[in-house]
């Protein structure tokens, strides 16, 4: 949420820092900002503009910058504030001397800001980052650092900050509490980001900032000091990113190239982590007789990752008999869950910031648990902090709806569900074998159903109109129609609800007429029937039903107006190849509304506020 970009160096820094601000516009583009330091005047010079970079890049092509080689940008998720050119970033002190950018937030900025204004301080905008810009110039006595590094001490709540001074122009100064920022380190040059792909292409050596950490950078030196001023050590990480992962390579969309990447994700987990007659989960942190010794598991995620967890607990429950609770993170955070020394806690977090996984992950470490997280991005806060990491592999996923990332969860709770089954003995090794080499295929099934697109772009423009949908699915596959809901509404804006069928009499049929389309979920299962049993009362109240079910399922046409089929596979594994159709069914829909699929409204990839 909001994206940073800092730039200092030998270079032109406004180029730099534009197309690096582009790779993070996925954290939020609801208006930005730079601010570059015109060394001949000498000079602090911002432009700002609502709305999405293009606009900023507009306005600077008709109101140019002057020559400079150190500035900050950003773009902006508003949290605070209005998204408009007077709220976005950057924020300036009094003076006009001291520009600020901060992804977060200060939660008591409003104590702060009474304070400043008693002070005379002026301010201008609505946001609470305006705070920080003022607080820094009430500490200015001529070392910027120093008044940095004061201001730091009083803040409450999250962020990671880039600011630079005008009486210093050879310093760029970033600290972090909370959300993430990175140095990538160049020759004569070094940069600050919220995220890696923003500086790849100029250098893949990298500082994680961490918590409660102040950057003095300048061209040629870093130092990293604690808030009290004490110098600490670091790491320059090397990322094995390649650049072009980070590029649509030809797609219309990051969504459709992510959909895309899904066989390959899945055939390098499984390729790795699939024994002849193991399952090697070499980062998981935790001995096989800690497995075994543990007596329950509590997942805790967000949003898609969420609905990744409830597969996992089926799963989990069904392979290896350990009883699992489940809980979003912003609720498991706030209430009194019963943990002990033997729970194991999962947390499940594609980008590894979303800041209510992160507290819940806290809570639950102090109270005894063991921490294991499922993760995405590698050295996130979520890696770092928990006991063992399962890294999900699946490469930068830019569009904001989860897509392979998802998949790429399942995936690894399957691995773990059969981990735990062998380890608490409830699933024999000939079963977890069986289940091992169904596993594998699902790759090639995965190219077989992308193969088959255009039937699902085709039903899926048929059904475009239609004003609301209902997703429904049973046992393992219920999750699944949560999660196609999700995709729907988040990137097409159509009001669309995932409901357990069974739930289907309990309300949601009030819903049902000629005006609604429920997209039923009817893979191959024991609870077939009942499914069949549900499409019936739909169709006979006049809804359109669009069925997902096994490929050499010859009745489903009956029941059907659409019928999108997936091949055959274990039952089990029916929410992996679900998750496919169910993507494009949103891609397409949201493709045909003219929606904007990869930065929806009012969303942001990686939540990393309350
Ligand atoms: C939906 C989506 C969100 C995220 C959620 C958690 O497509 O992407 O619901 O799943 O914000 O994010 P992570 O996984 O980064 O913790």
């Amino acid at each position: 949420m909001c994206g940073i970009v800092g730039y200092i160096g030998e270079k032109q820094a406004y180029p730099i820092l534009i197309d690096a601000l582009k790779r993070l516009e996925y954290r939020g583009y609801d208006s930005s900002g730079v601010s570059i330091i015109d060394q001949q005047k000498p000079e602090m010079v911002i432009r700002k503009s609502q709305g999405k970079i293009i606009h900023l890049e507009e306005l600077i092509k008709s109101h140019p910058l002057p020559p400079s080689t150190i500035g900050i940008c950003h773009t902006r998720w508003a949290t605070h504030g209005m998204p408009n050119n007077v709220n976005a970033h950057p924020h300036k002190d009094c003076s006009g001397k001291i520009v600020v950018v901060h992804n977060g937030i200060i939660e008591n900025y409003e104590e702060l800001k009474n304070a400043l204004l008693k002070k005379g301080h002026t301010f201008l905008s609505q946001t609470d980052t305006e705070v920080v810009a003022h607080l820094v110039e009430e500490h200015y006595q001529g070392d910027i650092f120093k008044a940095v590094q004061k201001t730091v001490k009083q803040l409450k709540g999250a962020f990671a900050l880039g600011i630079l001074c005008l009486d210093d122009p050879k310093t760029l100064i970033a600290a972090r509490v909370g959300s993430p920022l990175i140095i990538g380190i160049g020759k004569n040059e070094n940069f600050i980001a919220s995220d890696v792909p923003a500086i790849l292409q100029h250098t893949k050596k990298v500082i994680y900032l961490k918590e409660g950490e102040l950057a003095k950078i300048q061209k040629d030196k870093v130092q990293i000091f604690d808030f009290n001023g004490k110098a600490v050590s670091f790491k320059v990480d090397k990322v094995t990113l390649k650049v072009d992962t980070v590029q649509k390579q030809g797609y219309p969309h990051f969504m459709l190239k992510e959909i895309h990447e899904q066989p390959h994700v899945l055939t390098q987990m499984f390729r790795h982590c699939l024994k002849p007659k193991a399952v090697s989960l070499d980062e998981i942190g935790l001995s096989d007789k800690q497995l075994k010794d543990m007596t329950q598991i509590f997942i805790v995620a967000c949003g898609t990752a969420y609905h990744a967890g409830m597969v996992g607990k089926y799963l989990i429950e069904l392979l290896a008999g350990i009883p699992v609770a489940i809980d979003v993170s912003s609720e498991f955070r706030y209430r009194t869950p019963i943990i002990g020394k033997k729970t194991l806690v999962l947390a499940i977090s594609q980008s590894g910031e979303t800041a209510d996984t992160l507290a819940a992950i806290k809570e639950a470490k102090a109270k005894g648990a063991k921490i294991v997280s499922i993760c995405n991005v590698v050295g996130s806060s979520l890696a770092r902090i928990s006991d063992g990491v399962l890294y999900t592999h699946a490469g930068p996923e830019i569009g904001v709806a989860s897509t392979k990332a998802y998949t790429a969860q399942l995936g690894v709770l399957y691995l773990l569900a059969i981990k735990l089954g062998l380890a608490h003995k409830t699933l024999s090794p000939k079963n977890a074998s069986l289940l091992m080499k169904d596993l594998k295929q699902i790759p090639s099934l995965y190219a077989r159903i992308l193969k088959d697109k255009h039937t699902i772009e085709r039903i899926a423009e048929q059904n475009a109109h239609f004003g609301c949908f209902l997703f429904l699915g049973r046992n393992i596959n219920y999750p699944s129609a949560l999660e196609g809901a999700l995709k729907l509404k988040e990137i097409s804006y159509i009001p669309a609800e995932g409901y357990a069928a069974g739930e289907m009499k309990h309300g949601p049929i009030a819903l049902i007429d000629e005006y609604r389309a429920v997209i039923c979920l009817a893979p191959e299962s024991d609870l077939y029937e009942k499914m069949i049993s549900n499409i019936q009362e739909i169709r006979s109240r006049k809804g359109k039903v669009i069925a997902l079910a096994t490929e050499g399922d010859a009745i489903i046409h009956a029941h059907a107006d659409h019928v999108i089929y997936v091949p055959k596979t274990n039952k089990l594994l029916t929410p992996l190849l679900m998750a496919l159709p169910l993507q494009m069914i949103a891609y397409y829909i949201a493709v045909k509304r003219g929606c904007d699929v990869d930065q929806p409204r009012n969303l942001a990839k990686s939540v990393t506020v309350e």
